[in-house]
């Protein structure tokens, strides 16, 4: 059924709920996305093909084909609610590929699609920019790693890699323990004055008829939320370097989150 709905404020009206229940958790999150884009502009150019990974309702798909019209994206999620917002909201636009793989399994890249304009069976070219948000802190370490590993090989030489998450010091844990107490003062209070959090969104999709089938599907796939680790800005470069990128470094952050850049 969430195929069949061609109605564009349909869509819209879930990306924006879907926005402003993130940026309840990231007031930066909007920043975060520019910084990324800088930097693919910087390193890609402005017309780059781009692997939106853990993509969601495809946050930053919207904001790289805004802001740079002649990028391609392809976006990998295993959730299908939020991947049937993103497949509504970008139906009918050529520039936009949606795949279903869990980024878990090690061979979920050969789920994407292949290049069609050289010859068959010609090696993948390798994306400019691999660009991730508020969705790889979902693994345990061990399994970030194997990740890296093989998107490492998916980006171009010269092309980017980059992860926006949670990314706490662990040299800092008082300051750490602060941060998060402020800012989830400042969450209470925006909640108590209607801001709707995780949970209310989940109860909000499911009661929406074209939602609900693949919300119900999306919970056996995940449970509320799947475990797994926030680990610093220090082991993602680490870990970047071994999986082989050139260079890595942090090139934006927050008191909570980084951007974490790795270049091939
Ligand atoms: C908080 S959302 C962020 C989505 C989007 N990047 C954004 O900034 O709005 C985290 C995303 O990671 C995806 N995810 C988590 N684990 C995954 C896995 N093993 N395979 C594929 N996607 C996964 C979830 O389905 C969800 O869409």
């Amino acid at each position: 059924m969430a195929d069949t709905v061609t109605d564009t404020h349909y869509w819209q009206n879930w990306q924006d709920s879907w926005d402003r229940q993130q940026e309840w958790y990231l007031p930066d999150r909007e920043e975060r996305f520019r910084v990324m884009l800088d930097m693919v502009e910087a390193l890609a150019g402005p017309a780059p093909r781009v692997l939106d990974l853990a993509c969601g309702t495809g946050s930053i798909t919207d904001r790289l084909l805004k802001r740079f019209p002649e990028a391609t994206s392809t976006g990998v999620d295993l959730d299908p609610a939020l991947l049937a917002i993103a497949r509504g909201h970008f139906a009918g636009d050529g520039r936009v590929t949606f795949v279903t793989a869990d980024l878990k399994d090690p061979h979920w890249p050969a789920a994407l699609p292949r290049e069609t304009d050289g010859p068959a069976g010609a090696p993948h070219p390798g994306y400019d920019a691999i660009l991730t948000a508020t969705a790889l802190h979902w693994l345990p370490a061990a399994d970030l790693a194997a990740l890296y590993r093989r998107l490492a090989p998916l980006v171009r030489p010269g092309g980017v890699f980059m992860n926006a998450d949670h990314m706490p010091d662990p040299a800092t844990p008082r300051l750490n323990a602060a941060e998060h107490a402020h800012r989830h003062a400042a969450m209470d209070r925006a909640r108590a004055a209607g801001a709707v959090d995780w949970d209310r969104w989940w109860e909000l999709a499911a009661a929406d008829p074209v939602l609900a089938g693949p919300v119900e599907r999306r919970f056996e796939i995940y449970g509320e939320h799947a475990e797994g680790e926030t680990p610093s800005e220090a082991w993602h470069v680490a870990t970047l370097l071994d999986a082989g990128f050139a260079e890595a470094r942090t090139v934006w952050r927050s008191p909570s989150d980084g951007l974490v850049l790795g270049l091939k």
